[in-house]
């Protein structure tokens, strides 16, 4: 295999899990702070999640770009649902939760944990489990893709016990 397309996969992959884990820790610190921690625990996570984007926003798009570059003259079904999750995933994080996140960080630092703030929180929780769900089934394909998903189901089924 030319080492270009080694490197692309490399990156592509480790991108994708980056942004697949980044989405996921998002996630489970809200709903924890949320539903154990005081407000001013609520509000400090609040005000680091949009720092998170300066990552989070750059490996989505490394991600898609690298994916689509090795996506080049191939057609498999595999492939193109992959293709279709993506600008869900992209669309639902521009359109939806960087908003959201800024909303909440701005709500959250003037202490306003009103109506508005619950409503975004529950929209924010939402979307932000489509977002892993889309992710972690492109991973799942994608290393299928790889025959990597095969071989760890094939080991798994063969271990004692
Ligand atoms: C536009 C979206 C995407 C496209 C077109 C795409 C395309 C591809 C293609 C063509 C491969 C096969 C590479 C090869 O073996 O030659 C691949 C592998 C892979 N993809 Fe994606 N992908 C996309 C999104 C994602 C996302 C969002 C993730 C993770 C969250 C991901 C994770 C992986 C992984 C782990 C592999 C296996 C790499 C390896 O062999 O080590 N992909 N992808």
């Amino acid at each position: 295999m030319p080492r270009a397309i080694t490197v692309t996969k490399v990156v592509h992959a480790l991108a994708g899990t980056i942004a697949l884990l980044t989405i996921f820790v998002f996630w489970i610190s809200t709903a924890v702070t949320e539903l154990f921690a005081s407000s001013s625990t609520i509000a400090e996570l609040k005000m680091v999640i949009p720092w998170g984007f300066l990552w989070l926003v750059p490996a989505l798009a490394i991600t898609g770009g690298s994916g689509l570059q090795m996506a080049k003259g191939r057609r498999s079904r595999i492939i193109a649902s992959k293709k279709r999750r993506m600008p869900i995933v992209a669309g639902v994080r521009l359109l939806i939760l960087i908003p959201a996140a800024l909303f909440l960080s701005v709500k959250a630092h003037s202490g306003a944990f009103d109506a508005a703030f619950y409503a975004v929180q529950a929209i924010e929780l939402i979307a932000g489990a489509s977002n892993i769900l889309l992710l972690a089934a492109s991973l799942k394909d994608g290393l299928k893709i790889s025959g990597r998903f095969q071989r760890f189901v094939k080991q798994d089924g063969a271990s004692p016990g």
